[in-house]
């Protein structure tokens, strides 16, 4: 079989960017994004590429190559399903807010739903691939949805998980480590896994393209976030060690790192992971050990998001005690709000709990991100649902301009290691700030002995100064 048409449900983060450089790298194929949020696709579709719904470096460019040849952003969810050859989901999974599994398993509405549009609209045979991270077994509710549909319509389901980090998305996408594909083990579902191999051939070396059965292929993708994540968390428990005998976490990460047994990646302490991936996977996770009855699994994995949350915590605690144990009425500058910089993602952002703790100790804050939108800054504090959405309003503001930000402000903590914070104006920034300054570095990416040498009084995550 060959492909001519992708459709793909979701143009979100994931949907977005892997559709835009496949439609790049594969102008044989005619790529259409669907979504049901009119103003998202209607953004995608902006003639200003800074209008674009979602910040990658070097999207906008294959979004400008592409878009109109062989690229296309719809909502038009029907046509784009019935014209095409293989459809891709790409919708969101979020941690279940309700009913049984609340707080820890994927919801999966959005995806049946999507099961049941495309079971509804298909006339000819497709193959279905998943593309949004879902829990072990998901492909055998899409199958049972799509086989029961009684119009004899034939589908394969496939599991594609992507790898793919915001902020780097583009990068990871042209040259990824690996790509992973799951499939079923009869002669057709083999059929279908080449299909998939082959679009990806048209830029992906061969032996980076690795086969597995469709469970293995959805449990990968759990485990490389569980793993990904329980380092961070590794580090960020070291990291209060660090603070307490004297170490320096950036030291002794550096020193671990170098053992090729461990690896130099992801050993960054930080004020915590945020991200719309590792705190729902690993929930996700513990769940199905849950499920399985496998509790010391399950708790394995559960420590690791409990790590995560006291790092967050002490964050804000540190930040209170050293401002003399009260930061009610006082300003406190945040720079940064995305759960990492590069992106203007703030799903699970460390900086959302960091803000709402010290908001309940009525500090006021004033918010500088790059890149995040204010209205997205006051709708994640809205969902917390901590306090009435006014209170919010009064007590944080968001400001488009760092100096702006931290005039007169008691505090600066970064919660984002957004490069363009190193070349800031400390001295100006000092020179109009409440004294003594403080600076609360959650990412330990300032330069902390010359800001000392300007005034301020630092504290930087993982180290004792
Ligand atoms: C992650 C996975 O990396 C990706 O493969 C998967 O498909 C989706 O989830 P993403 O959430 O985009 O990607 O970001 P990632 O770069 O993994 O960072 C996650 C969080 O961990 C961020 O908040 C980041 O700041 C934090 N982090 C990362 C650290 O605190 N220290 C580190 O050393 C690395
Ligand atoms: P991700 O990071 O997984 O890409 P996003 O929330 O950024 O998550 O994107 C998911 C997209 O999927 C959203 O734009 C949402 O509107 C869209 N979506 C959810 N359900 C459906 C559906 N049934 N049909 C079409 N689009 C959907």
């Amino acid at each position: 079989m060959n492909i001519k048409t992708i459709c793909c449900i979701g143009a979100g983060y994931v949907g977005g960017p892997t559709m835009a450089v496949i439609a790049q790298k594969c102008p044989h194929i005619k790529v259409t994004i669907v979504d049901i949020n009119e103003s998202r696709i209607a953004a995608w579709n902006s003639s200003d590429l800074s209008k674009l719904p979602i910040f990658e470096p070097g999207l906008d460019k294959i979004v400008e190559e592409a878009r109109g040849r062989n690229l296309f952003f719809s909502t038009n969810i029907d046509k784009a399903i019935d014209e095409a050859d293989m459809i891709f989901i790409s919708v969101n999974t979020p941690t279940k807010t309700y009913g049984k599994g609340k707080g820890m398993a994927a919801d999966l509405k959005y995806i049946e739903l999507c099961a049941r549009q495309i079971a509804k609209v298909s006339k000819q045979n497709k193959i279905v691939v998943e593309k949004s991270t879902l829990p072990v077994r998901t492909a055998s509710a899409i199958k049972n949805i799509l086989e029961n549909t009684g119009n004899g319509v034939r589908f394969q389901i496939l599991s594609n998980p992507e790898f793919l980090a915001e902020g780097t998305a583009v990068e990871d996408l042209l040259s990824p480590d690996r790509v992973l594909i799951g499939g079923d083990s009869s002669e057709e579902g083999k059929k279908a896994v080449q299909v998939l191999v082959d679009i990806y051939t048209n830029w992906v070396p061969k032996e980076r393209i690795l086969t597995t059965n469709i469970w293995s292929s959805e449990l990968s993708k759990l485990t490389a976030n569980a793993f990904l994540a329980q380092r961070v968390s590794s580090i960020n428990a070291m990291s209060e060690l660090c603070e307490k005998s004297g170490a320096d976490v950036n030291e002794v990460s550096k020193a671990i790192g170098m053992d090729s047994r461990i690896g130099s990646k992801f050993l960054k302490a930080s004020v915590g992971f945020g991200g719309s991936c590792f705190q729902k996977d690993i929930l996700n996770l513990v769940y199905i050990a849950k499920t399985y009855g496998l509790e010391e699994v399950a708790d394995y994995w559960e420590q690791v998001i409990l790590m995560n949350e006291h790092q967050k915590q002490r964050f804000s605690d540190r930040i209170v005690s050293t401002l003399y144990n009260t930061v009610s009425g006082k300003k406190i500058t945040f720079f940064g709000w995305a759960f990492k910089k590069d992106t203007n993602d703030t799903r699970e952002s460390a900086a959302i709990k960091v803000a709402d703790n010290l908001l309940s100790e009525q500090a006021n804050i004033a918010v500088f991100d790059p890149k995040v939108v204010e209205e997205r800054i006051y709708a994640d504090l809205e969902h917390l649902n901590s306090r009435n959405p006014e209170e919010n309003r009064t007590l944080l503001k968001v400001e488009n301009d760092p100096y702006e930000a931290s005039k007169e402000s008691h505090a600066i903590a970064v919660l984002t290691e957004w490069d363009a914070f190193k070349t800031y104006d400390w001295k100006r920034i000092y020179n109009n700030m409440n004294k003594p300054a403080f600076i609360f570095d959650g990412r330990g990416i300032l330069d902390i002995k010359a800001l000392q040498k300007i005034g301020f009084v630092c504290y930087k995550i993982g180290s004792g100064s």
